[in-house]
């Protein structure tokens, strides 16, 4: 059992893996947290809040509290993680302890992505109920706890019991207190094309706050954060992280406040988020997970990725390997017809590539980016034979067929856009703003929901279709619905949420054999939310090797390269002018799923040579790369190299992958150890070269990248 109840101190041990998260009902019926942090055995503390101080009176004991919900109206001062006013005006929240339940396996959150118990014993869950006794406010807290993952999420549901209408004007997912002060903040910050950089500072008093508005999780800042002692290595020291379940615009906030007490939250955010909650009516927030870690960051991420994969991927294709493939767009840009796609195609069959996708540009009359988005009818000028056509021509080659779509948009030339001018986001009277020619859907009408299902799903029955690229290529600037009364327009962001989720509910319902990609510019939506319905994300449009190191590096933090799309791309590459060696971005794209991004039909006998065997590899490594425990080495963001690994979960296998950047004179070749192989096993690589687990592991490998961007991949097989 990983939820304990302890009657006689009124306290809950949630465990899962080395964690424990330890709530209190004090005398007063708050709800404290007393320990986030190393596992502890069930009712080994005792609940003693004495510790806490008053300062003065302008700082008063419920300000230096752990609260586990903490409010405006409780004495706490700083971020609250349930904001409401009732009909009254009056916005001070207090809540006490009602009821809780504790149950096996976990509910969905209705409406919203979330994660859930696979398999039997995956989850445990606590609900715990409290109530604003005044203002008729209830919320329950909701945990899942993941004793095997290693992770606790959490999401509120808040219900307005009052009679009279109320507004929701803030909901923190998790919001959970961290002993003491003095640690580093980490996010992954970013901007298209370099995205998910990792950050890593001074945590001092105060507040230090991300966020997105855009209406999209994001380029800029992943919704994740977390703090690690000064010290905290990927290897060693305790950390503490959370992450968002949701796509579109959150904070998340590390806070100390003058008691030298730190808190994590993350969230809804609040300057684009309110929410009317009619009598009765109940509201549920995005779920948060929330990861401790004694073992250094690659603890960390080691539990996301468990969970991100194992507890939130509900694709057929958690579990499938993913098909090699080759995407037309840095090939042709728009600038295709059937025969130029089939010539690629030819030559990706016979290098061994498994699938072709057929980028933008396919439909309407769209041969720039300024037109078309909204009108999914094939373009017979392009593809005379349709896409049907296209589709049974690359099968008799035996190819399967993945195409591109964008969904979420409408561009001001486009039918769609002549018939329903008022489908977009925009503000009555006002220019509406364009970004690379087009605007958004209001996805949060049910009307727009529903010609996106049946367009897009139209497009699908209409050839064989076995993969399907999402892309949604700007952010909103007019969150703004022509379909909402003035009082719940601040409703729109989160509305188009829940919109976009109905849809994808939908349409990954209808299509369950197909894999689907969601994409945002490269990785500007690249969050757990997207995962639920989409098991990967295409992670970047910059597939340059070097920056690639650091793009996949800070991807990994909380994402499992089984959600990684990872292209070989043409040299000099298109975002950065760089040239780098096919077989160094091949070694890079190795490290999720595998594909390319260039016109095959052009390449070079040498570089032929090098795509055929860099397919061959990636055939045998690929259900390691998806299914093992991946582990960063070496960050580039710290030495001239980057390095990780991917170890069978039973240790018969592993995979080093090291990659140099800019090189040096008269520096020493590189001694690479392994992590967490068999120490008594015999390892093997492809050369034939043996050496036993505890050597790799306590002593390591030596290895010699000569020049700039250079890389070694070591495919180690267990033999004795
Ligand atoms: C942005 C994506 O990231 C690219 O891969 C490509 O699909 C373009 N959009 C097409 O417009």
């Amino acid at each position: 059992m990983s939820i304990f109840y302890d009657e006689n101190q009124k306290s809950f041990y949630l465990g899962a893996g080395k964690a424990s998260y330890v709530l209190h009902v004090d005398e007063d019926g708050r709800l404290l947290n007393q320990h986030w942090g190393a596992r502890v055995p069930d009712g080994a503390l005792s609940p003693d809040f004495s510790h806490y101080p008053t300062l003065a009176s302008f700082d008063p004991r419920t300000n230096a509290l752990p609260w586990e919900l903490p409010t405006r109206g409780s004495g706490w001062y700083g971020e609250p993680a349930v904001a409401a006013t009732n009909a009254k005006g009056n916005d001070m929240v207090q809540l006490t302890y009602v009821s809780h339940a504790i149950y096996m396996g976990k509910n969905r959150l209705p409406g919203l992505p979330a994660t859930f118990a696979r398999r039997e014993g995956d989850a445990e869950t606590l609900e715990i109920e409290l109530m604003d006794r005044l203002t008729g406010l209830r919320v329950t807290a909701v945990y899942g706890v993941f004793e095997r993952t290693g992770a606790i999420t959490r999401s509120l549901r808040l219900k307005n019991e009052s009679g009279e209408d109320m507004q929701i004007n803030g909901v923190l997912s998790a919001s959970a207190p961290v002993h003491g002060s003095g640690y580093d903040v980490i996010h992954l910050k970013g901007a298209w094309a370099r995205e998910r950089h990792v950050m890593r500072q001074t945590q001092g008093e105060g507040e230090y706050r991300i966020f997105s508005q855009r209406g999209a999780s994001g380029h800029e800042s992943n919704p994740f954060l977390a703090l690690c002692e000064k010290s905290a290595t990927e290897f060693s020291g305790e950390v503490w992280a959370v992450s968002l379940v949701y796509s579109g615009s959150f904070e998340a906030l590390s806070y100390v406040n003058n008691t030298e007490n730190s808190r994590l939250s993350i969230g809804l955010n609040p300057d684009v988020f309110t929410w009317k909650l009619e009598p009765g009516e109940t509201f549920v927030s995005p779920e948060a997970a929330m990861v401790y870690s004694p073992d250094g960051l690659n603890g960390m991420s080691h539990a996301f990725h468990r969970l991100y994969s194992e507890n939130l991927m509900r694709s057929k294709w958690f579990e499938r390997d993913r098909p090699i493939l080759i995407n037309n767009w840095e090939a042709t840009y728009f600038n295709f017809n059937e025969e130029k796609i089939l010539q690629i195609a030819r030559r990706a069959k016979e290098l061994g590539v498994e699938m072709l996708v057929l980028d933008d540009g396919w439909f309407g009359k769209r041969n720039t980016d300024n037109c078309s988005l909204g009108d999914w009818v094939v373009n017979p000028e392009k593809l005379p034979g349709g896409l049907n056509g296209l589709s049974d021509r690359l099968h008799d080659l035996g190819l399967k067929f993945g195409l591109w779509f964008e969904p979420e948009m409408i561009s001001p030339d486009s039918d769609l856009y002549r018939a329903h001018p008022d489908w977009c986001l925009h503000v009555d009277g006002r220019a509406r703003v364009e970004m690379r020619n087009q605007l958004i859907l209001d996805l949060s009408r049910k009307g727009v929901q529903d010609y996106i299902i049946e367009s897009v799903s139209a497009v699908l029955e209409s050839a064989r279709i076995e993969y399907m690229k999402w892309d949604m290529n700007r952010n909103m600037t007019e969150p703004f619905s022509g379909a909402q009364t003035p009082e719940r327009q601040k409703e729109t962001q989160h509305r188009y949420m829940l919109g976009l989720y109905r849809v994808l509910e939908e349409i990954t319902a209808r299509f369950p054999e197909i894999l689907f990609e969601s994409c945002s510019g490269g990785g500007g939506r690249f969050d757990p939310g997207m995962l639920y319905y989409m098991p990967q994300t295409w992670t970047s449009d910059d597939s340059d090797a070097a920056e690639r190191m650091f793009i996949q590096y800070g991807t990994s933090f909380v994402y499992p390269p089984c959600a990684m799309g990872a292209h070989v791309s043409a040299v000099p590459n298109h975002q950065t002018g760089r040239t780098t060696a096919m077989q160094t971005r091949g070694d890079v794209a190795l490290g999720g799923n595998f594909g390319f991004e260039l016109d095959l039909s052009q390449l070079s006998d040498a570089d032929a040579e090098t795509v055929r065997r860099l397919i061959e590899r990636e055939k045998q490594v690929r259900t390691l790369v998806r299914t093992g425990e991946f582990t960063r080495l070496l960050s580039p963001f710290d030495h001239p190299y980057a390095a990780w690994q991917f170890r069978a979960r039973d240790n018969s296998e592993a995979l080093i992958c090291a990659y140099r950047l800019m090189t040096r004179p008269a520096t020493p070749h590189l001694l690479l150890r392994a992590s967490g192989l068999d120490e008594s096993a015999v390892y093997m690589d492809d050369d034939g070269n043996t050496c036993s687990g505890a050597a790799l592991t306590r002593y390591g490998l030596w290895l010699h990248l000569p020049g700039d961007f250079t890389s070694k991949v070591i495919h180690l097989r267990r033999i004795g």
